[in-house]
């Protein structure tokens, strides 16, 4: 199969959807691969070491898109790229699909083959696509989190792990799942005073079992959460509930019981947030204060962290894009359930029932497709 690696065009976007360990893979499979010059640059890679993987360079994006038959990328595709996109061309990429009819739309009309990162979807439920990028934002939750709580900064000016004699910061988790979990384990490590609520009993029993003393896990409920606000010194924000708006578990009154220069760090922000003062924010103006608690609300955390970054979503979606490669996608689709739960746009056709329902399109059945 010929795969294009455009390089992305969304403003601060520096990942890239194939590294050249990734490239090796595809070659010595004996599929060609067309990188876009420069697509790597923005996260350590560059041309000379995707040739030595066996890429082919191109000069611009029009080349990658006109040559290849599968792209894969990391961010939706966006206004000047959709007209790029044509007829039968496989893309495999993150889509968010129900958070943009003019996107919808173009994908639609384009006939392309759209299959998205984030619905691909195991037997149990996960999410294999989107994890990589939570376990990002949860461990950058703390690192922005400690940096904001500096006193030139505009929080309380406190240490998170504190100094022999000395109170580490109280950090609140909301939601134990995998940002929670990820940013419980950054706090802890700096000697922070740890506390992860979560209504999943079974989820706070395991974080329990595998977290260190200075972690404590609590039910989440709206009195417990009220009393508790005005001790902590940093609060993040990683509920989630599947298909849903994250339900506000902080509101605008709370804040006035809540010391002057608490950090509020929402990283369900992309999901609407669980913090009700929070609207998204970008690296370029990450934060803002309502009633002197300073909020940060990055959108695309793992965007400022583009090494870490790529590389963490590259090994979980190469599998995948080899599955694609090596058996063309309908046949790797029907081979692997978690894959073909990840189209959704297909020759015009709408597959996903999320999207259709998003926007009261018509909806195919996939196996009709298939
Ligand atoms: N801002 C960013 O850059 C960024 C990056 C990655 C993920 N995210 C977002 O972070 C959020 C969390 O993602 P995740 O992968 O950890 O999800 P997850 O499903 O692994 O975990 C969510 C947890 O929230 C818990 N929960 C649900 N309702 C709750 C409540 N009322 N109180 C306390 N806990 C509750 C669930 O039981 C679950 O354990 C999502 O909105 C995701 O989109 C944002």
């Amino acid at each position: 199969m010929i795969i294009g690696v455009p390089k992305e065009i969304k403003p601060s976007e520096n990942r890239v959807g194939v590294k050249p360990a990734g490239v090796l893979e595809f070659t010595k499979r004996g599929h060609e691969v067309y990188v876009q010059s420069q697509a790597g640059w923005g996260s350590g890679f560059f041309d000379e070491d995707y040739i030595e993987s066996g890429a082919k360079i191109l000069p611009t994006i029009e080349d990658v898109y006109s040559k290849a038959e599968m792209i894969v990328k990391v961010k939706e595709p966006i206004e000047p790229e959709y007209d790029l996109i044509t007829e039968g061309q496989l893309v495999f990429t993150y889509f968010h699909f129900a958070s943009s009819e003019p996107l919808t739309h173009a994908m639609i009309k384009s006939g392309a083959v759209c299959l998205a990162y984030e619905t691909v979807e195991l037997a149990d439920g996960s999410l294999p696509l989107l994890v990589p990028m939570s376990e990002v934002a949860g461990r950058m939750s703390i690192q922005a989190g400690a940096h904001y709580l500096e006193k030139p900064r505009g929080g309380k000016g406190i240490l998170l792990g504190g100094v022999p004699g000395v109170q580490p910061a109280k950090v609140m988790i909301l939601g134990g799942g995998v940002v929670g979990t990820h940013a419980a384990k950054m706090a802890a490590g700096m000697g922070a005073d740890v506390t992860i609520l979560d209504v999943n009993l079974n989820r706070l029993r395991q974080l329990e079992d595998i977290m260190p003393p200075n972690v404590r896990t609590l039910h989440s409920n709206a009195l417990t959460i009220r009393e508790l606000l005005p001790s902590f010194d940093l609060i993040i924000g990683a509920v989630l509930i599947h298909g849903a708006k994250a339900p506000k578990l902080i509101t605008r009154d709370m804040l006035k019981d809540m010391q002057r220069g608490t950090v509020l760090v929402d990283v369900a922000v992309d999901q609407g947030g669980c913090i009700e003062t929070c609207t998204p924010t970008t690296h370029d103006n990450p934060t803002f204060v309502i009633d002197d608690v300073l909020h940060y609300c990055v959108a695309n955390m793992p965007g400022a962290v583009p090494y870490t970054s790529t590389s963490a979503l590259t090994n979980a979606t190469l599998p995948y894009a080899l599955q694609l490669a090596n058996k063309g996608w309908k046949q790797a689709c029907i081979d692997n359930e978690a894959l073909k739960l990840g189209l959704n746009v297909v020759n015009g056709k709408v597959v996903y029932k999320g999207v259709s329902e998003a926007f009261d399109l018509p909806y195919t059945e996939v196996d009709d497709i298939l």
